[in-house]
C-alpha cells in the first residue's frame, strides 16, 4: 500500500485494488504538489466541510464519477452540489471496492462557508482506513481525545495520521499523547505549516513521538510505503 502526502490533511492511498484521496484540499494549498485534474481515484474521503478538507472535493468528483465518502449531513450536501456520494456516520463501516472505511469521532466543527453564511454539515470525523490489510487511521481535525485508546485497541493501527499544527487542531504535545493511546506503529505530522498560524515543527514532534510510535514526516509529494 502507497501512501501519498499531498500538504495540509490530503494523503493518497493506493492499494491493489484503487486508489482514495482524504481531504483533497488542492486549489488554494500552498504546499499542494499536485491539481484538482490530476487525481483519479475511487473514492474520496471527506471529513468535515471546512474549506481546507472538503476543497476540491465535489469539482474532483463532478469530473471523474469518484465516489465522496464522508458524514451523512455533508454527503447530502455534496450530493446537492453535483457530486457522486456516499453517506456514512461515525461508528459506521463499510466495505467499498477499494477497501474497508469506518468513520470515527472527531472533536471539531463542521460547516461550508458560502457567501450567504455558514451551511453547517453535520459532525466532523476520522477515518479508519483498511486496504491490502494495512490499517490507516486519518484523524480528521480534532483536538485530544481519550478514546483514541478504544480506537488503537479495537483496529491494530499501522498508520496514524495526526495534526500537530495547534490554534485549530491538536498541538505537538496532545498529538504525542494521542500517538501513544493509539499504540500506531507509525505516525505522520499532518495540518502544519500550511498558513502561519498552524506553522509547527515536524521534527520537534518526530523527537518527541519517537518512544510510542516511529515518527515519519513525509514533505507535499513524498511517498511511503507499507
Ligand atoms: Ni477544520
Ligand atoms: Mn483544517
Amino acid at each position: 500500500m502507497r501512501v501519498s502526502y499531498h500538504g495540509h490533511a490530503c494523503f493518497s492511498l493506493e492499494g491493489s485494488k484503487g486508489r482514495i484521496i482524504i481531504d483533497p484540499f488542492l486549489t488554494g494549498n500552498p504546499t499542494a504538489d499536485i491539481t484538482p485534474a490530476q487525481v483519479n481515484v475511487a473514492g474520496i474521503l471527506v471529513s468535515h466541510g471546512h474549506g481546507d478538507h472538503l476543497g476540491d472535493a465535489i469539482e474532483i468528483s463532478k469530473h471523474t464519477g469518484a465516489l465522496i465518502i464522508a458524514p451523512y449531513e455533508l454527503a447530502v450536501y455534496c450530493q446537492r452540489k453535483g457530486a457522486q456520494a456516499h453517506a456514512m456516520h461515525i461508528g459506521g463501516s463499510h466495505q467499498f471496492s477499494f477497501g474497508w472505511v469506518k468513520l470515527t469521532q472527531a472533536l471539531h466543527g463542521s460547516a461550508v462557508d458560502e457567501t450567504q453564511g455558514m451551511v453547517y454539515t453535520g459532525s466532523p470525523c476520522g477515518f479508519i482506513i483498511k486496504l491490502d490489510n494495512v490499517m490507516v487511521y486519518h484523524a480528521g481535525d480534532t483536538g485530544l481525545f481519550g478514546d483514541m485508546d478504544l480506537l488503537g485497541k479495537l483496529h491494530p493501527i499501522d498508520l496514524a495520521l495526526l495534526p500537530i499544527g495547534d490554534n485549530y487542531v491538536m498541538g505537538i504535545d496532545d498529538a504525542v499523547v494521542a500517538a501513544r493511546l493509539l499504540q500506531a506503529k507509525t505516525v505522520i505530522p499532518m495540518h502544519y505549516n500550511t498558513f502561519d498560524i498552524i506553522k509547527q515543527d515536524p521534527e520537534e514532534f518526530a523527537g518527541k513521538v519517537a518512544n510510542y510510535s516511529k515518527p515519519l514526516v513525509l514533505k507535499p509529494g513524498e511517498q511511503a510505503m507499507f
